[in-house]
């Protein structure tokens, strides 16, 4: 508890300051027992919990995709345990500090809704405490669903071949574990790890990449579509449509407002912190942070990196047809959680 008091006491300087302070408090003294003790209780609890929602499968099983992903997005206690903006991303170089990797800025409920679900899990992992970042590395074991449809990913991984490797070669999960909050603030997936995958699908060629982030399958309906809530929210949700229309009408704002010409995932911008604007469900998780940053005029930038504001006609369209978007996002989550009470109460 020294430790959480030392935080509280320091909280009104600047965050430059406390990172830097932090830092190397936690280095001079590293974890108490206490928060070692805790920290193994919270790894062991997550990759229980992992191994039960998500177990080893066969890597094209839409049922089990399926299951993994509903009970990781619908209230699972891993859920709970992330950080409110979590850092994903593959890692590249085992040696670079978090501070040099690139990673990709993602709401609780795109990475249980997405891109988790697409990895296996039995519950073995090792915990070590890394000085240098002042956190917990949880290292789980995994093995990745290579063999899904292709609008089971949340955009196609394979529009670069290397990261499409990555991703299929996948052996371990990190969470990187902040024992003061109790949360993970970032989450990797690598091929580095010291044991196989533990799963063995054999590698699915890259397929060929059309440099649509979306796109129309042959019955005309969009894709990917777990972009589109599908398999999250119920198939009789009244709002479905409507989040893929108010989302088509927001899309085109985005593209008038330069939007993406850097949130979108081959990251043109070369965004260490990357935001994905590109699909509903990617906009649903940053749809309140973007009205901020639009309102506030510190979005969009020009190439440079600096604001470049709005006309007010552009501004006003995109705040507008944002803010209908997210009210449709509200209703369909609210319809969604009512929904479910009376299905739980029937099963008990
Ligand atoms: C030239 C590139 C560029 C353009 C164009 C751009 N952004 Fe950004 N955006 C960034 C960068 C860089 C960040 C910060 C992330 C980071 O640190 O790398 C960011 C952050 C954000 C965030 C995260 C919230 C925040 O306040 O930090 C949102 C939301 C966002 N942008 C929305 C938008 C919207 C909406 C548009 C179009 C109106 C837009 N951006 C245009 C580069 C851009």
């Amino acid at each position: 508890m020294k430790f959480s008091i030392w935080r509280q006491a320091t909280a009104a300087s600047t965050a430059l300051a406390l990172l830097a302070a932090s830092a190397s408090t936690n280095a001079a003294s590293g974890p108490t027992p206490e928060e070692w003790r805790d920290a193994r209780a919270a790894a062991a609890g997550l990759a229980d919990e992992l191994a039960h929602l998500c177990p080893v499968a066969a890597p094209g099983s839409q049922s089990e995709f399926e299951s993994c992903r509903k009970g990781l997005y619908n209230n699972s206690a891993f859920r709970d345990k992330l950080n409110p903006i979590v850092l994903w991303g593959r890692q590249r170089n085992a040696n670079a500090t978090l501070a040099a990797t690139s990673l990709t800025q993602f709401a609780p409920d795109v990475l249980t809704g997405m891109y988790l679900p697409l990895f296996m899990f039995n519950g073995k992992h090792t915990i070590a405490y890394i000085e240098g970042e002042g956190l917990f590395q949880i290292r789980l074991a995994t093995a990745f669903r290579n063999r899904l449809a292709p609008g089971q990913f949340p955009y196609p991984f394979w529009h670069d071949a290397e990261k499409w490797a990555t991703y299929q070669g996948a052996n371990e999960v990190i969470l990187w574990w902040d024992p003061a909050p109790g949360r993970v603030k970032v989450a990797q997936f690598t091929a580095m790890g010291a044991q196989p995958p533990i799963a063995i699908s054999e590698p699915v060629a890259a397929p060929k990449f059309d440099g649509q982030w979306m796109w129309s399958d042959a019955q005309g309906k969009s894709q990917p579509k777990v972009t589109l809530f599908d398999g999250l929210f119920s198939s009789d949700n009244p709002y479905l449509v409507k989040l893929e229309t108010s989302y088509k009408v927001l899309a085109l704002r985005l593209r008038e407002g330069q939007c993406d010409s850097c949130h979108v995932p081959n990251n043109p911008d070369k965004s260490k912190r990357l935001v994905l604007l590109q699909t509903p469900v990617h906009a649903a998780g940053e749809i309140q942070r973007l009205l901020k940053a639009v309102r506030d005029d510190r979005m969009p930038r020009d190439e440079f990196g600096i604001e470049s504001p709005l006309d007010a006609k552009t501004k006003k369209a995109l705040l507008e047809d944002g803010e209908a978007f997210a009210k449709v996002v509200d209703a369909a989550k609210r319809w969604e959680a009512q929904a479910r009470e009376p299905t739980l109460a029937n099963s008990q």
